[in-house]
């Protein structure tokens, strides 16, 4: 079995470890946070990092009323030309901790007085020792070039710290329940097998997410570039039917991230519009109407609260990544042309 493959059915048990492991570490993040009147919170990270960085903007605004920017490092690493954070938490997040840049962003934010935390895997790593407060991922050697298990951790990470942020002790207790969820999710490989099979020839296609699945969407289409080096295109359907929708037909399928929520009826929409350019929809949803709209349907387990959606929305994603590459020949752990440490400055 490759290692990609191993990697996404440990999820399960990483998310669970980081539940019990990180909480206290959480907590005291919060508190520090709220001691220091944090108005709002900077991002550093990249790629799958990133993607992470994109569902906290959506959590953080949502549970806790706090704005997220995503930093951009080169106007520190190149520039030279930082700006001034203010009354910001500088948060880095990274599977390795490696990066240069994303390290440079907390050391200014050091320098500044400010605030800083990092998630990572690698809490020895560079980025672990310029956080003020460090959160551990707990998610074992990553070996696959493609990150699974780190991504869905770094969101567990996110989410855990906005449960305990919140007070709210229902939100902890709703975090108790994506283990399980997420192994049920897992069970749908056979299923998406096929799925592959039939996309195999597939050298392009749309991925559309809204809210806190925007994020998923990303990390799906990146997936499916690295393993499979399909044109795979991120959107936001606000974005996309007012545009990139004139490229579609029928040769474009178009995966729908859609699990219930305040955003199904959206999405719902958007599959409408996107039918009638004639594309082949593949739909990723615990609902049963939306799953309807598509000629293939991936479902999801139900019953998580929308917030909680992406740790398992993602992992059809992750299954059809490594399937694909299987069904071509690819070598689903040693992507062409990529390195697992990443080092940009
Ligand atoms: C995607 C992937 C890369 C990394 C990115 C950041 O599967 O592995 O996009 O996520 O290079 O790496 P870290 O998290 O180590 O900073």
């Amino acid at each position: 079995m490759s290692y990609l493959e191993q990697e996404i059915r440990e999820q399960p048990q990483v998310l669970a470890r980081l539940l019990t492991e990180e909480v206290e570490k959480a907590r005291a993040l919060a508190e520090a946070m709220r001691r220091r009147k944090i108005q709002y919170i900077m991002v550093a990270a990249r790629g799958t990092s990133d993607n992470a960085g994109r569902y906290g903007q959506y959590l953080f605004g949502a549970m806790n009323h706090l704005p997220v920017a995503l930093a951009a490092p080169s106007l520190f690493s190149i520039y030279g030309t930082p700006p001034r954070f203010g009354d910001c938490l500088v948060l880095g997040i990274s599977q390795s901790g490696q990066s240069p840049d994303i390290v440079g962003v907390l050391e200014e934010a050091r320098r500044q007085g400010v605030m800083t935390a990092a998630i990572t895997n690698e809490p020895d790593s560079p980025l672990g020792q310029v956080g003020d407060h460090v959160l551990s991922l707990h998610a074992g050697p990553e070996r696959s070039v493609a990150a699974t298990k780190t991504y869905t951790a770094e969101v567990m990470a996110v989410a855990l710290i906005n449960a305990v942020l919140s007070g709210d002790p229902a939100n902890l207790a709703a975090l108790s329940t994506v283990p399980e969820a997420a192994a049920k999710t897992l069970d749908l490989a056979p299923e998406v097998k096929r799925v592959a099979e039939r996309y195999r020839f597939a050298d392009r296609l749309v991925v559309l997410g809204r809210g806190y699945n925007f994020a998923t969407a990303f990390e799906i289409a990146l997936k499916l570039k690295e393993t499979n080096y399909i044109a795979s295109e991120p959107y936001s359907p606000a974005d996309f039917l007012h545009g990139p929708l004139a490229m579609i037909d029928e040769s474009y399928p178009v995966i729908f991230v859609a699990p219930s929520g305040a955003m199904l009826p959206e999405m719902r929409f958007a599959m409408q519009r996107v039918s009638e350019r004639g594309a082949e929809l593949l739909v990723i949803s615990d609902d049963d109407a939306a799953l309807a709209a598509g000629q293939l349907g991936l479902r999801l387990p139900a019953a998580l609260p929308e917030w909680l959606t992406p740790l398992v929305a993602v992992l059809p994603g992750q299954l059809l990544a490594l399937h694909m590459a299987l069904e071509r020949g690819d070598d689903p752990d040693h992507p062409r042309a990529l390195q697992k440490v990443t080092l940009t400055r």
